[in-house]
């Protein structure tokens, strides 16, 4: 059995399926007992492709951590990711009919309701509903508009909107595994709770997930989340270059970029030579690390330069005041940052590790496990808030950084209705 107070991320990835079992400490901070991180199978651009390969990783990637912790991981809040994740920005308007026309969280409610009721093709369902700013009246760029009074109350929302059968086929490969789903968070509002500071979000800030298969971006302004869209190139892509580049099998290819990969050749010295090995019998070649790097780089313009067609679309470079945080597995990659400002322009660029827990402190240099350490810190912002469904609505819609946490029960009969 887990331990109460036990809280388990999974971010089944397309590089890597990783795990974070963490419990809820008296001062109710989260303390890391043990991770797991295996390599993915049956994932495709971050989607369960292949039931049966997903759940072998799944459940090895949840045992190795199970067995770091001592302790059982009990039910999982797992992340969904994959190009098919879509942002939405939604309005929503109501009448105020309360006594004296107060506004209470009942209105807050129906407001978010109302901007929730948008038209999605059938195969599409809303994963979060997150509110971005409220007006009341005329009165506009309200945060909180509970206890003011007005006729009439609007409220600018984003849905986070996903595949069913994406939700569908990570709950098959995770049952399939032996473990059972709590909550259902997208990738990257996971991932901003662990490496964006509060006064960034406010300030504006892009979250930058590069992965294996995908790069994800969600741009946060005056705190709220504006803009979420996946791109379908990642860390993996990067790889396959340097294979073909450099006649290196695959896993080659993986030693040699994660071990003497640059982002930019203007980084690497000429005279910094590596070796690296050959096909066949052949023996080991030397290469100079610029030349790597030089076949590195024009992936990663690629990306930031799709990235930048994300700002540019939601027309919010100009908020974006502190700048862009890149995390994700290829954020480790030796001068990521330089790259990306140099790609991005007048932008400040930092590599984001996760953080706002302790023990397993290694995990805070593995910008790869945002994800994972994201989901238990999205559990406990959900924690101290009250637990019966309709409170937990109430609350998450009122905050203006939370999402839908739900258990089972509403998650099924939200996502396979
Ligand atoms: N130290 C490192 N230096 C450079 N690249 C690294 C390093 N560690 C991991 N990577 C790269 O990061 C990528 C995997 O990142 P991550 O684990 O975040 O992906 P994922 O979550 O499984 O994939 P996705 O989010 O696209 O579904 C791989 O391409 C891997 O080579
Ligand atoms: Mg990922």
């Amino acid at each position: 059995m887990a331990k109460s107070g036990i809280i388990t991320g999974l971010d089944v990835g397309s590089f890597s399926v990783k795990t974070i079992i963490a419990e809820l400490t008296a001062e109710g901070e989260v303390n890391v007992l043990g991770t797991g991180c295996v390599e993915s199978k049956g994932v495709r651009k971050g989607v369960v492709v292949n039931i049966d390969a997903a759940s072998q990783a799944i459940a090895a990637s949840i045992e190795k951590a199970e067995i770091m912790a001592g302790t059982e991981a009990g039910g999982v809040i797992a992340s969904i990711g994959g190009d098919h994740l879509l942002g939405i920005n939604s309005k929503g308007v109501i009448g105020v009919t309360s006594r004296n026309r107060e506004i209470t969280e009942t209105e807050v409610e129906r407001v978010m309701e109302s901007a929730r009721s948008v038209r999605l093709p059938a195969e599409r369902e809303i994963i979060h509903l997150v509110p971005q700013e409220y007006s009341v009246d005329d009165q506009d760029e309200v945060k909180n508009p509970v206890g003011m009074t007005g006729t009439r109350l609007e409220a600018e929302a984003h849905l986070i909107t996903g595949l069913k059968t994406a939700g569908d086929n990570l709950m098959k490969a995770v049952e399939k595994a032996g473990f059972f789903i709590e909550d259902i968070i997208a990738a990257p509002y996971a991932a901003a709770a662990a490496v964006l500071a509060g006064d960034e979000k406010e300030l504006g800030a892009a979250l930058i997930d590069i992965g294996g298969s995908t790069t994800t971006v969600m741009l946060f302004v005056e705190g709220a989340v504006w803009h979420t869209a996946v791109i379908p190139v990642g860390g993996m892509h990067v790889t396959n270059d340097i294979a073909m580049g450099l006649r290196l099998p695959h896993i080659a290819a993986e030693d040699v970029k994660v071990r003497y990969g640059t982002a930019m050749p203007e980084l690497a010295a000429d005279t910094d030579i590596i070796e690296i090995p050959s096909l066949g019998d052949r023996p080991p070649r030397t290469v100079p690390k610029r030349a790597l790097a030089e076949i590195i780089a024009p992936r990663l313009e690629e990306i930031f330069r799709l990235v930048q067609k994300e700002i540019d679309k939601a027309e919010c470079r100009e908020l974006l005041g502190a700048g862009a945080v890149v995390t994700g597995g290829l954020a480790q990659l030796n001068g990521i940052s330089d790259m990306a400002e140099a790609v991005l322009g007048t932008m400040p660029v930092r590599v984001g590790h996760p953080k706002g827990f302790t023990g397993m402190l290694d995990v805070t240099q593995n910008a790869g496990f945002a994800v994972a350490v994201g989901l238990v810190i999205k559990r406990l912002e959900e924690e101290v808030v009250p637990k019966a469904p309709s409170q937990r609505r109430e609350r998450a819609s009122a905050k203006s950084d939370s999402g839908f946490g739900r258990k089972i029960g509403d998650w099924f009969k939200e996502f396979f209705s």
